[in-house]
């Protein structure tokens, strides 16, 4: 069997990137930034103090609020009096443009900017972040974000709070779903993709909206993985693991970035000057303008930060937060602020020549309307195509955790399929946490799994379904109807894991094992002997031991979006061979956590076996995790050969070239992500056992070889020292390729010179 689409995809990929990418709608002759900045000072000198404050001003709409809502007056009155700079949850062309309209009856016709939370998709709901993440493909990765950035720009959004790069290795955090997983080489990677994805060929183009890197920062590292809870982490945690990320995002050129509600080591990140105006707009030279997280800066008095308030206007406004998001805290307190001498007009026009040089960039002094057009919205958003590319991510994005004895790909011979469990006709669990459901995604939408199976070989064979169970309570009651499905069938599907609404914001669980009885359910069809297959959907690493143990095929498939069935029956069927790899580490269980690949070796050894005493490890667990970061197997098998240095010893102004020689040793045509590990063996503050450093996704036919090469330079050997400086030391390194983080197929070795 020949995976034929997989050339169909990569065609469709292409086509689609070159579509959205090269030959994005026409954007306007942009003006010079020169131009922007004397337009902008000449409407600054227009302003009063509370018009000025009005920019700095964000409400939501009341009927999509994804916090409390604070603006208990009347929204529109507010636009007319000029106190409202921005509105978020807001969509669509027509509504758009009737707020728009308010705001062209104020007094000096400044426009509001529109935002969203296009996290995964506007109208065409993709696969989640981190299942994207586990793609490692930046091309098909970039094109998901081009093509939420066409259907949200052509209804009305002129920005999106993403993309979320918050780096997290605590899969209890719920909003681990949202990021790109545990690795800040391989976030940064997936933050560049994401912020020229929404972008596209800059502010100005009618299909570009605005990037927001979030949340900044280390809001990831919430103590316990509990939502909004405090992070404590010194200074080379934070540069090391936390930060690259954002500075890649930046770097990118995202024009926004959006703090968070944690406190980092006991300052609240939205009054936090060190990370917004030492870092992010000193050190790093940021221009564009810093949007608090709903509500965090009246959120620093339940913090202990700031007394009330007033208190909290002043604090956040002097260390960087530009806008105040649906908080009420600028509007309100600001005004006396700046006229008491507490704040200064000088920061406050900082903050408001920011966001007024955002909406020249984005064309909307020229036409305040130009992104709410109906016509165009009918045009773009939900396009046939913009579902096809939907699709081949969520193929992309499917991690094939085991196939004993190959019962993936699944026969076609065989005459009956069951199609079991919670999720096997799961439709608005399919789309996922933060997929945009108020009334524009139509819960009917999303393919089920058992839809996808239906559709690809319902015509020749019997597919019958049993729910089994539901996701999260304690019924077996449809077990043995289940259980008499399943004995009927020839190969039996199952569908487990977590509702959409079990991972995400607010989402965090102390338990991330299978919710319910739903592994009694696999327990009780795999003692049906029917070869079974189980697919686990959820937003982020789920803890399934037994069926891990004992069920022959398993796929990890996240929750995929609007065309999830159709994606993960090209995978069951053998049209699509799976490539994805894990973005994060799969725990064996809670007690683990945090437990992730690059960590250190410490004194005394990380082993599981009986005879060391004095190990570093459980007595009651193993100390590898269940399944590890950058693993995941495909129909086919790679082998790798010859690897070569270009050198074994060089100094930091040289490079090396690493290469070697894989090949495609199986019967299937396969994609492999090759991954380059260092190990800096000896410095002056320890360093982890591996750090990914590079990767690649190679594309083979059976047979097929190819040689892939690494180029290792200064930037992939430096690390901070103890005084925290950033460079390198002499001595030497370990070079590793692998598989995945704990399948390393060839090594080597070089040395750093002085
Ligand atoms: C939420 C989230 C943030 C989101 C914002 C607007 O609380 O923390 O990521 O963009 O509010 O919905």
């Amino acid at each position: 069997m020949l995976f034929t689409n997989k050339h169909t995809n990569r065609c469709l990929l292409l086509t689609a990137l070159s579509l959205f990418l090269g030959l994005s709608l026409p954007a306007q002759n942009k003006p010079s930034a020169a131009g922007i900045a004397q337009k902008v000072n000449n409407l600054l000198a227009k302003m009063t103090l509370e018009e000025k404050i009005g920019q700095l001003n964000q409400y939501a709409s009341y009927k999509n609020a994804t916090g409390p809502i604070s603006n208990t007056g009347n929204m529109v009155d507010e636009i007319k009096q000029g106190r409202v700079g921005s509105i978020l949850k807001v969509n669509g062309a027509v509504d758009t443009r009737i707020y728009q309209q308010a705001a062209m009856q104020s007094r000096l016709k400044i426009p509001l900017l529109f935002g969203e939370d296009v996290i995964h998709g506007y109208r065409t709901t993709f696969p989640i972040p981190l299942a994207e993440a586990a793609s490692w493909d930046m091309d098909a990765i970039r094109l998901s974000a081009r093509i939420a950035a066409t259907e949200a720009a052509a209804s009305g959004i002129h920005w999106t709070f993403a993309p979320m790069v918050d780096i997290s290795r605590d899969p209890r955090w719920g909003r681990v779903m949202e990021g790109a997983g545990e690795d800040p080489y391989l976030g940064s990677q997936i933050a560049i993709a994401r912020v020229k994805g929404f972008q596209g060929d800059g502010l100005g183009s009618l299909d570009a909206v605005m990037a927001c890197a979030k949340h900044f920062a280390a809001y990831g590292a919430a103590i316990a993985g509990r939502d909004y809870n405090a992070v404590d982490m010194s200074d080379r945690m934070l540069w090391e693991v936390y930060l690259p990320p954002f500075k890649a995002a930046l770097d990118a050129g995202a024009a926004t970035f959006m703090n968070s509600f944690n406190e980092l080591n006991g300052i609240p990140a939205t009054g936090n000057s060190y990370l917004q105006r030492k870092v992010l707009k000193g050190k790093w030279g940021f221009k564009g303008f810093v949007v608090s997280d709903w509500g965090s800066i009246a959120e620093m008095v339940n913090h202990g930060f700031v007394k009330d308030k007033n208190e909290a206007a002043r604090v956040a406004l002097n260390a960087g937060s530009d806008m105040d998001m649906e908080g009420r805290s600028y509007i309100e307190y600001l005004p006396q602020l700046v006229r008491s001498g507490k704040v200064s007009i000088t920061l406050v026009d900082d903050a408001v020549r920011r966001v007024l040089t955002k909406k020249f960039e984005l064309g909307l002094f020229d036409d305040p309307y130009r992104f709410s057009d109906e016509k165009r919205e009918k045009e773009i958003v939900n396009s046939p195509r913009n579902h096809e590319v939907a699709k081949m991510m969520a193929q992309k994005s499917i991690v094939l955790l085991k196939n004993e004895g190959e019962l993936l790909p699944l026969s076609r011979n065989a005459k009956s399929i069951a199609v079991i469990g919670p999720l096997a006709k799961a439709k608005k669990d399919m789309n996922g946490f933060w997929a945009l459901p108020w009334g524009i995604a139509d819960e009917s939408e999303p393919v089920s799994l058992f839809e996808g199976i239906q559709a690809k070989v319902g015509d020749k064979k019997n597919v019958w379904y049993a729910k089994g169970c539901n996701v999260n309570d304690t019924s077996r009651a449809g077990f043995a109807e289940a259980a008499r499905v399943a004995q009927n069938a020839d190969v039996v599907v199952m569908a487990i894991g977590e509702a959409y609404n079990m991972s995400g914001e607010a989402k965090s669980r102390a338990n991330i094992h299978l919710p319910g009885v739903q592994e009694e359910l696999v327990k009780a069809i795999q003692a049906t002997g029917k070869p079974t297959v189980v697919l686990v959907m959820g937003g982020r690493p789920l803890i399934f031991n037994w069926t891990a143990d004992h069920v022959p095929a398993i796929l990890f498939t996240w929750w995929l979006g609007v065309e999830g069935g159709n994606a993960m029956a090209d995978v069951l069927f053998g049209d699509y061979n799976p490539s994805a790899k894990l973005p994060i580490t799969f725990p064996r269980s809670e007690g683990q956590i945090p437990v992730y690949y690059a960590s250190k070796n410490t004194g005394r050894p990380l082993v599981d076996v009986n005879d060391v005493a004095y190990k570093s490890a459980y007595i009651d667990e193993l100390n590898t995790p269940r399944f590890a970061f950058g693993y995941g197997l495909s129909y086919t098998h790679f082998k790798y050969s010859d690897l070569k240095l270009s050198s074994k010893k060089i100094n930091n102004t040289q490079t090396i070239t690493c290469s070697f020689t894989i090949t495609n040793s199986g019967k299937y045509t396969g994609e492999e992500v090759v991954q380059l590990y260092l190990r800096n063996r000896v410095a002056s503050v320890t360093r982890p056992v591996k750090e990914l450093k590079d990767f690649k996704k190679i594309k083979l036919m059976p047979s097929e070889s190819k040689t892939v090469s690494f180029v290792i330079d200064k930037q992939k050997l430096c690390f901070y020292n103890q005084s925290m400086q950033w460079g390198t030391e002499p001595g030497m390194f370990d070079v590793m390729i692998g598989s995945a983080s704990n399948d390393i197929r060839l090594s080597d070795d070089f040395e750093l010179l002085k």
